[in-house]
């Protein structure tokens, strides 16, 4: 019997820590990891970049001409817009602040999901994200929902900002982190949700390699069962 492609969906909170156990995951099985977010955050930018972020028709007009793109160079994955690299760019709180509205929008949603599927098609992947377990893949064979107390992620994301030499304050930063949770969940349009068959991994008071066990206890249960 063919063995089916694994998609491993790790959907959860902002700056909840879900992209470093998404890489290490992938790393570790020699998956493809997938930043569903950078994909909005590139979009995001591309509206700022042309002045759209305003415009709905114009923006619907806009998306078959953002091309988003994930290269691995010297272990660090590039995000390319355009053949742009924006990885650093897509950071900036300016993206941060309106990445939210313009991940709502129907359409944008839809252009996402379509591309962020045939990424995932026939290959192994790990892909983070809002939707992945509930809208991207709702048939992946293992589904992370993590979590961790807003302040503690708030922490961690301003030592984040601070190594990386952005100035903003922690209050800022948990104001943004407070904003994005609360339109993340509420929005119509596939909101953060768990997924009942997702397993909940709360990293509040867990380390990397913690976090990373539990995931890896997950995989290896689905492997096990796809073979
Ligand atoms: O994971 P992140 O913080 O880089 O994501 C940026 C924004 O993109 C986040 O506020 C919500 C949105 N997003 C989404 O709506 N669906 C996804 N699958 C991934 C991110």
């Amino acid at each position: 019997m063919n063995k089916k492609n694994m998609i491993i969906a790790i959907d959860g909170y902002s700056s909840c820590g879900k992209s470093t156990v998404a890489k290490a995951l992938a790393k570790r099985l020699n998956y493809i990891y997938i930043d569903s977010g950078a994909m909005y955050r590139a979009v995001t930018l591309y509206l700022i970049e042309n002045h759209l972020d305003q415009d709905l028709q114009k923006i619907k007009e806009a998306l078959p001409n953002i091309h988003i793109e994930f290269h691995v160079e010297n272990d660090k994955s590039i995000v390319l817009l355009n053949n742009k690299d924006v990885t650093e760019q897509i950071r900036e709180m300016e993206v941060s602040e309106q990445v939210s509205t313009v991940s709502a929008i129907k359409e944008v949603r839809k252009a996402m999901v379509e591309q962020q599927q045939r990424m995932g098609k026939n290959k192994d992947i790990v892909m983070d994200g809002r939707d992945i377990g509930t809208t991207v893949f709702p048939n992946a064979q293992v589904k992370i929902f993590m979590t961790a107390d807003p302040k503690v992620r708030a922490v961690r994301r301003f030592k984040e900002l601070q190594k990386l030499g952005k100035k903003t304050t922690l209050e800022e930063v948990l104001e943004n982190l407070a904003h994005r949770d609360f339109q993340d969940t509420t929005r119509k349009e596939s909101p953060l949700i768990r997924s009942n068959d997702a397993v909940i991994l709360d990293n509040t008071n867990l380390n990397h390699r913690e976090q990373l066990d539990v995931v890896a206890n997950e995989v290896e249960k689905a492997i096990t069962k796809n073979e």
